[in-house]
């Protein structure tokens, strides 16, 4: 059976306007790779059109060659021209899905910080715990023994008048300070003592820009066999370094606490004048007498200061009320 060079040309030719059309419609590439090995792989449609070329005359092949690589071509360019599309569409779908809105409003998620007096705090425990101090704590809520009469002021002494106090009906007291702290953690405790006690006052003070009716204080405790006051200078030099810097010039002066002999207070020149930063002194005998340290073998030394005027002083902040306002415009600068 011959074949005639018409119908031959008309297969290309059918076959060539199928397989345009074909391309056209399509839109993946899966597919479009399915339609290319359809038509022009080796088993595809135009080799099986090409087979019936050893049919035809001899004379008539170089013809039918030419029409057939004209189609390939052909098909070729519409194949890699679809591709190209699609893979454009592709790329864009993939940017649109991925993109990232990045003038969307972020969702606020606020975030905590440590309250001055909190901070304050740890920075003074700090300091004492890395020169072996261990922390030590008491109620609040005290009785009138160990606020003042453990600590050397019975009830006639004129020191009391230093500390107006809040009375609770049942006899007990707000605490004044942490120095009661000191007798409680001496009673249940033998020497070598070396504490401190951060915690809440209360004084019934008119409330002004240095004064609060509840504030904190951390209270310092040593007491060993042969500490002098040498040893309180040079622990509150130390102290003093580490919380306001190496080259504070800073003095004691002599002062007045009913539980220490000699008391002194200690000052720091702070933006050009002296700043009272704490009080302190060698433990009286009668306080160590009072929980049953012999003060013929021990003796001791102690000190305490309002955390407040330390946050003050070390952040310059003016009015001590702020501290307490819960106003988050002042509390997030720290
Ligand atoms: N308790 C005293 C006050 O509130 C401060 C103080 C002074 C504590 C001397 C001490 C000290 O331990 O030795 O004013």
């Amino acid at each position: 059976m011959t074949i005639t060079l018409t119908a031959l040309e008309n297969q290309l030719a059918a076959l060539k306007q199928e397989a345009i059309q074909a391309i056209a419609t399509t839109d993946n590439l899966p597919h479009l790779e399915e339609l290319r090995i359809a038509y022009l792989g080796k088993k595809g449609q135009l080799s099986k059109v090409l087979g019936g070329l050893g049919k035809l005359d001899a004379a008539d092949r170089p013809r039918i060659g030419a029409t057939a690589n004209e189609v390939k071509e052909a098909l070729q360019t519409e194949l890699d021209r679809k591709r190209n599309d699609l893979q454009r569409l592709q790329i864009q779908a993939q940017l649109a899905a991925e993109t990232l809105d990045v003038t969307m409003p972020a969702v606020y998620r606020p975030q905590g910080r440590r309250h001055p007096i909190n901070s304050t705090i740890d920075r003074v425990v700090d300091i004492f715990v890395g020169l072996g101090y261990t922390l030590a704590q008491g109620p609040e809520m005290e009785t009138d023994y160990y606020n003042f009469e453990a600590l050397n002021t019975p009830a006639d002494h004129p020191a009391r008048d230093m500390q107006d106090t809040f009375y609770l009906p049942d006899g007990n007291l707000l605490r004044t300070h942490t120095s009661s702290v000191q007798i409680r953690y001496m009673e249940e405790n033998e020497p070598p003592v070396r504490i401190i006690a951060p915690g809440r006052c209360y004084r019934r003070d008119t409330v002004d820009a240095t004064h609060a009716a509840v504030f904190h204080q951390i209270e310092i405790l040593a007491v060993d066999e042969g500490l002098t006051f040498t040893d309180l200078k040079g622990t509150v030099k130390e102290f003093i370094a580490q919380m306001f810097g190496d080259d504070l010039p800073i003095r004691f002066r002599a002062s007045y606490f009913p539980f220490t002999e000699p008391s002194a207070e200690v000052d720091v020149q702070w933006r050009g004048r002296w700043l009272e930063v704490l009080g302190c002194g060698m433990v009286d005998p009668n306080v160590l007498k009072a929980v049953g340290y012999d003060p013929e073998v021990y003796t001791g030394f102690a000190a305490g200061f309002g955390v407040e005027r330390f946050a003050m002083v070390l952040h310059q902040i003016d009015d001590i009320r702020r501290l307490y306002s819960s106003d988050l415009r002042f509390l997030r600068q720290f």
